[in-house]
């Protein structure tokens, strides 16, 4: 068989790094985009940099999109590169907006520019439903962002739909419900807590500060999503498809889960900051996948306990293998 070129944007990120074990798996050549840093931001790669190919682009530099499409000659493109954190989407609307929004539209632009046959996945988001209008979730709810990152991602996925109407694209937007792994950034709550509760039952930290206890969200592995999306870009035409569990959870679930997982009651650890509250909120996230299992034959494998267990069980010991780092490096003369 032929060879086949993936290209994903956003590689280093989470679900970057999932989706790429999973391309080399299934067996293309896999390439990704970085951004450059003074300092190295490719951990959650670092198993993979020998198999994958990286090359520098920025959704923010037109150019750069165009000659890293001319250079790969890719047959399926991932854009999942975007400022993700809902919260400083307050602080830096503008730049979200350039990131969420009009970068999805020049990777398009730049698409159709070199290759108009390159099927092209966009990582949509749950956050577009914002204060949904009803529960669960499909396809067909209409958006109602509460978040400048929302409202940049409702952008990226109507510019999807409307290049494959306008231009005949293989263009799919997958309207991802949220979903963590022991890759997730720690600013994300169900790592947070994982994390914190690591720190606790290991006597680093005494106390997790939290926001809004009450918040529920639809969490599934990441593991299982990126499978999703790959699964869109093999189906003989391009839609769009809801990637969810079906069940919704408390933050204050995730937590009591999380520190009941170690023997602890996480009444005695967590406060609640009113600093950590935001704006505005989405209150109640449940996603509805029946196209996705019907037309996909997509399903998480992976339910809500055992994805708080998998998290803690990983983050006791990454944070035991970084207190041990200190003592030796307290050690060296
Ligand atoms: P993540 O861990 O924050 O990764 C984001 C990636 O985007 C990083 O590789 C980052 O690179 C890159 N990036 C940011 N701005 C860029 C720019 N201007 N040009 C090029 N690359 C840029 O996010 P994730 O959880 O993997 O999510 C992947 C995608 O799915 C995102 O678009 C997110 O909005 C969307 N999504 C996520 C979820 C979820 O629950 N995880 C749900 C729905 C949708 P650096 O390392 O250089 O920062
Ligand atoms: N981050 C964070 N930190 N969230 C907290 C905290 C805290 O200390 N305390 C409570 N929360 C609540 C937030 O108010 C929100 O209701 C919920 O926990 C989930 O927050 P995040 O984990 O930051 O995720 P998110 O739902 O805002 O966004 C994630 O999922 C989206 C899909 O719905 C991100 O991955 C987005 O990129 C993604 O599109």
């Amino acid at each position: 068989m032929s060879e086949r070129r993936a290209l994903v944007t956003g590689i280093s990120g989470q679900d970057g790094s999932y989706l790429a074990e999973l391309l080399l798996e299934k067996g293309y050549r896999v390439f990704g985009t970085v951004r450059r840093s003074s300092s190295d931001n490719l951990q959650r790669i670092q198993h993979l940099l020998r198999e994958v190919e990286l090359l520098h682009a920025d959704l923010l530099d037109e150019q750069s999109l165009i000659a890293m499409l001319r250079r790969v000659r890719p047959h399926e493109v991932y854009n999942l590169a975007a400022q993700s954190y809902v919260p400083l989407s307050w602080e830096q609307p503008i730049l979200t907006a350039e990131f969420n929004a009009v970068g999805v539209a020049r990777l398009l632009e730049a698409i159709r520019f070199v290759d108009p046959t390159i099927r092209f996945y966009q990582a949509s988001s749950s956050e577009m439903f914002g204060q949904a209008v009803e529960v669960p979730q499909n396809e067909d709810t209409p958006f109602r962002p509460r978040s400048p990152y929302g409202v940049a991602k409702t952008y990226g996925h109507y510019i999807t739909v409307n290049y494959r109407e306008s231009y005949g694209l293989f263009a799919c937007s997958g309207i991802l419900f949220n979903h963590e792994s022991p890759r997730r950034g720690k600013e994300f709550v169900s790592r947070k807590i994982t994390d914190g509760v690591a720190r606790i039952k290991l006597g680093i930290a005494s106390e997790l500060r939290l926001g809004n206890l009450s918040a529920r969200r639809d969490w599934g592995y990441a593991k299982d999503y990126v499978r999703a999306m790959w699964l869109m870009l093999q189906q003989d035409r391009p839609d769009d498809y809801v990637v969810a569990t079906g069940e919704a959870h408390s933050v204050e679930d995730f937590a009591r889960l999380a520190f009941a997982h170690v023997g602890l009651n996480w009444r005695n650890f967590v406060r609640v900051d009113p600093a950590l509250f935001r704006p505005a909120e989405v209150d109640r996230l449940i996603g509805d996948a029946t196209k996705a299992r019907r037309e996909l034959g997509w399903q998480p494998t992976v339910r809500f306990p055992e994805l708080v267990a998998l998290m803690v069980e990983a983050d006791l010991e990454a944070v035991a293998a970084e207190a041990r780092t200190r003592v030796e490096a307290s050690r060296r003369p």
